[in-house]
This record gives C-alpha cells, structure tokens and sequence, in this order.
C-alpha cells in the first residue's frame, strides 16, 4: 500500500462524505470552496443530496444468490458498474494528477471518464491514460474555430463520444468564489492576488505540489486558431464564452458525427428536443447545482424525463450522488447509470489517483451490498418496485 492509499484507507475514508474534511485540509479555500459549493443560496446543491431520503426501498428478504451483477451498457460500453466520472473542470487545481489521475482510475476500474473543456491535461494524454471508454464534454470556449480544433482531435484521440453541456448560457453566481478571489487567484495582477495568499500559503503541501507541477495550467484543449492555447481564466469568464444553442447542436452534429449526449436536461421538453436533435442520451443535470440555483434536484426532475423520453435514448443523471443507495434509486427510477461529480472529486483532491481508485471502490462496494440488501441480483433487475416514490412525484 502506498502513502497516498493509505491516507484514504480505512477507518480514515470509510465513505465518501469521509474525502471531505480530507479534502478541505489539503485545499485552498478558495479551490475547496469551487468544489465543494454551488450557486447563490445553495438550495439546489442541498436538495441534490436531500432529495434520495424522499425515496425509500422496498427490499425482497430471504432471497439468496451466489452473485451480484454490477454491469451496464451505456453507448454500447460496458461498464463494470452504472457509474461514469463526470465533467469537473480545473481537476489539475485539485490535485498535478488531475484529469489523467482520474481516467486512469475509471479505466482501471472498469467504468467510463468525461473530460470537462476546462482541463488542465491534454486530452490525448488523457484518453492514452484510460483504458475504458472516455467522452468529451464540450463547451464552445474559444468559440467555432477551437471547437472545430478539439472535435478533430478528440475524434483521433479515440474519444468515444461528445457531451455537450446546455446549462451554461452564463455561469451560475457561485459567491464561495468571489469572497474567496478565485477571479483575481487565476488571472488578476500580483497586486490582486496579494489579499488571497494566505489561503494559498497555508497549505504548503498543495502549494508545493502545485509549483512542481509548474504553476497555473493553461487549456491546452482550447487552442483558438491563430493564438494558441487559451490561458485558464476564472469560471465566470470561461462559462460566459460557452453557451451552446440548438443551433450550435446542428452544426456539432455534422463535425462529429458520433454519438452526441446533452448535459443539463430537467424537462421532458428538453428531452423531447434532445431526442429530436439526434442525440443518443441525455443526462439529467443542474450541474450540481451550481447554476441555476432553485431548479429541481436531479432524481426529482427524473421522472418527467423518464415519461418524455418512453424508452428511445439512453438516460443517465447526475447531481446528489454519494452512495451506492443514492445510485441504485436513480436505476430503480429509470436511469442507466449515473455521472459521479463531487463523489470523486473530493477523493482526487484528499488522495490523488488513489483517492479516486478509493471513491470508486467505496460506491462499488456499496452497490453490491445494496443490491444483496434489496434481494436483487443484478443492476438490470432494478426497477420502480424497489422503492416508493412520494405520490406527488407521479403528475406535474
Ligand atoms: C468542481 C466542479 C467542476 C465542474 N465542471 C464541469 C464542467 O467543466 N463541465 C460540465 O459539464 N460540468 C461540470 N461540473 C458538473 C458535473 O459534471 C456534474 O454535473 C455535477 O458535479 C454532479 O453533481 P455532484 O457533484 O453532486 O455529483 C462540475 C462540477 C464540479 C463539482
């Protein structure tokens, strides 16, 4: 056992919740605070995690079975657990690791890996990482000539498909980054950044890993033609620069041509319309609710998008997801599998690449217990007679 896995062993991380004090210890505040925070009141994030205590199990007893099976297919994929990391951008902030740390555990593990637009590795050195299927979540940063760039070159890379967010027309006010100067950390002057230091000074084992790691990554996947590799700029700035539109989607479509899943679905509408824009699935989303704060939790906004879509695209969702139960809920209520945001996040940045082996091992012990508890053998068994879903979830 490693330094690194052993920080995150038993009894120290014995469930995903434990990576968060880890984390906040390790961090910056104003890089914990990104992570771990959301958009003006919070609502959204909270009720993200809140939401799965409405729903309760009805587990089968005295049922017995030698083995559980935890795959799925997602895209054809298959994947030795419902669960594929999500898009977090400035994961390379979090730990020199970074996105390369993260596909290489997902790959080892078996599950699939979406690189966020806003990375810090390049995404070739990425996909040569994993060796699972990994997805390329867009954003038009740099607008349509880098896109253009990124698509070919995740198309040669081997990038299996393209996510694109919709959620982002603007970024969402996430106030933890703007007391914290996250803005002026990033790309102020030095006078700027002087009132901010002593966060940064305070965690001389992150701020010792971060300048070996040569400082501030640029976005070596955003390369807007004629400049070059666009400099990392502060969220509110990169989410203002990345707004898609169905439009957009159109144009994407005849660039990339494989198979395209849309990030940020709530309603059956956005379903309908992702559903006749080509896409392949959708993952329902509020990005963790850092957006749009007082839009519905994710496994709320669920069952209307179950009903719109009747079965023709694939479903996953994200937002709220911390344990095996919380995973086989969103199965049971009809998704295929779920985008883990945070849940892994707080593992990369308590523990590097072990941290995040650490988190996916916690979720897929989890899930086989709880699929031993349920007296289901397998994630394709789960269905709605698993769990009582509160009354007024059933009609809008
Ligand atoms: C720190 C952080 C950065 C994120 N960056 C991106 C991003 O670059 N692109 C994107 O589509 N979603 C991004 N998200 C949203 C996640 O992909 C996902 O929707 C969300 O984290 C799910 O909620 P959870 O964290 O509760 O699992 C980010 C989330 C976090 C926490």
């Amino acid at each position: 056992m490693t330094r690194s896995s052993r920080a995150v062993a038993s009894p120290r991380v014995v469930c995903i919740e434990d990576f968060r004090p880890i984390a906040r210890r390790r961090l910056p505040k104003s890089v914990f605070d990104y992570l771990d925070g959301g958009a003006e009141g919070e609502v959204t994030l909270r009720e993200n995690c809140r939401i799965f205590s409405d729903v309760t199990f009805r587990p089968r007893h005295a049922v017995s079975f030698p083995a559980c099976d935890l795959h799925t297919r997602v895209l054809g994929f298959d994947l030795s657990l419902p669960i594929l990391l999500a898009p977090v951008g400035y994961s390379r902030l979090m730990h020199p690791g970074g996105e390369v740390a993260a596909a290489r555990a997902a790959g080892r593990a078996g599950i699939g890996y979406i690189l966020s637009t806003i990375s810090g590795h390049k995404l070739e050195d990425v996909k040569a990482g994993s060796s699972g299927p990994v997805f390329y979540q867009l954003y038009l940063m740099g607008g349509r000539g880098a896109a253009e760039a990124v698509i070919e070159r995740a198309r040669v890379a081997g990038f299996s498909a393209l996510v694109v967010t919709i959620d982002t027309p603007v970024s969402g006010i996430r106030e933890r980054d703007y007391r914290n100067g996250m803005k002026e950390l990033i790309s102020g002057g030095p006078l700027e950044k002087i009132p901010f230091l002593p966060q940064v000074l305070s965690r001389p084992g992150w701020l010792l890993g971060f300048l070996q790691d040569g400082g501030l990554p640029g976005l070596p996947n955003v390369v807007v033609p004629g400049k070059g590799p666009m400099p990392l700029v502060d969220v509110a700035a990169a989410l203002a620069e990345s707004a898609v539109t169905w439009a957009d989607l159109r144009w994407i479509r005849e660039l990339w041509r494989g198979p395209i899943v849309m990030k940020g679905v709530l309603t059956g509408d956005d379903a309908r319309r992702s559903i006749d824009e080509g896409a392949v699935a959708i993952s329902v989303s509020n990005h963790g609710g850092r957006q749009l704060d007082g839009v519905p939790a994710s496994l709320r906004a669920l069952p209307e998008v179950v009903e719109a879509v009747k079965g023709r695209i694939e479903i996953l969702m994200d937002g709220g997801i911390r344990r095996g139960t919380d995973i086989a809920k969103a199965i049971c209520m009809g998704a295929r599998a779920v985008l883990c945001g945070r849940a892994y996040a707080y593992g990369l940045a308590a523990g590097g690449e072990a941290g995040v082996d650490r988190a996916i091992e916690i979720l897929r012990t989890d899930m086989e217990r709880t699929l031993r508890l349920l007296g289901c053998p397998s994630i394709a068994g789960l269905d709605r007679s698993y769990v009582n879903v509160p009354k007024s979830w059933e009609s809008r």
